[in-house]
């Protein structure tokens, strides 16, 4: 095999790579009032990768989705997001608003929606942040809200949406500025049963689809099996388990 074969080869790997986490920690406090909540989490999700993370209350599950989307500045270790780093004992990158605005896309418990914008203006504010144009913007917020199954809620009102639309409109604004990473803090948490299942599917097919990678916290179990791998905090630690069997695509 040639240099020149296994670089590129080497190049397509770091590439396929989307969340890179190394020897993370957070702690929380000063001198006695210090607590250790992540030490020494390593791991790593490629691109497309859809991944739940399960521990307890507490464990520590939001501030590492918070950390990962460079909102909570870690004590020490390395992140690398999309190739990039962007925390190596101090954040690296320049500017952690533009990254996110370009790179992540979050969803939470609550939709958030703000309530005096109608859907589409809603799913739209992030990409006219970034400068993007009308003609560009519409016809993806559009094509976005189709394909969640709300396209026909454009012009209404979030109080005049159910939970299961709204936090489906919540993942359309999380997706309308084309991320490559979604963190995901207990979506399905406000939902009954059947809409956990349907929104989870939906992640589950963005990821596919559109090659997101996703982490979704949850606390239920019966989601899993819509996951590629399960993340768990042991020890302050993060363990991973590959679900090779029983994916349910
Ligand atoms: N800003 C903070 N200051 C001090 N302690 C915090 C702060 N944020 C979180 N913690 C503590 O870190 C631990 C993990 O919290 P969290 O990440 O919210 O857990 P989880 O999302 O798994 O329920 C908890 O013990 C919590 O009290
Ligand atoms: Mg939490």
């Amino acid at each position: 095999m040639s240099d020149e074969f296994l670089m590129k080869n080497g190049e397509k790997q770091m590439n396929n790579i989307a969340i890179k986490v190394e020897n993370l920690v957070k702690k929380f406090g000063k001198g006695e009032n210090e607590v250790t909540v992540i030490n020494g989490a390593d791991f790593t999700l490629k691109k497309g990768e859809f991944a739940a993370l399960v521990a307890p209350s507490g464990a520590g599950k939001t501030t590492l989705l918070m950390m990962i989307g460079c909102v909570l500045e870690p004590t020490s270790g390395r992140i690398e997001i999309g190739g990039e780093v962007v925390y190596d004992n101090k954040w690296t990158v320049k500017d952690d608003r533009a990254l996110r605005r370009k790179k992540l896309g979050f969803i939470f418990q609550a939709h958030y929606l703000i309530p005096f914008l109608n859907v589409e203006e809603n799913v739209s504010l992030l990409p006219y942040e970034n400068g993007e144009p009308e003609k560009v913007v519409k016809p993806r917020v559009k094509g976005l809200l189709d394909y969640l199954g709300v396209g026909d809620k454009l012009k209404n009102m979030p109080s005049e949406l159910s939970g299961g639309q709204n936090q489906r409109v919540a993942i359309a604004r999380a997706l309308a500025n084309n991320p490559s990473i979604i963190l995901a803090d207990e979506p399905t948490a406000a939902l009954d049963t059947k809409r956990s299942v349907d929104v989870v599917k939906l992640l589950r097919k963005i990821a596919k689809e559109k090659e997101v990678t996703i982490i979704m916290v949850t606390h239920d179990d019966r989601l899993l099996p819509y996951c590629d791998k399960v993340l768990t905090i042991v020890d302050k630690k993060v363990e991973v388990k590959e679900q090779l069997e029983g994916v349910i695509i």
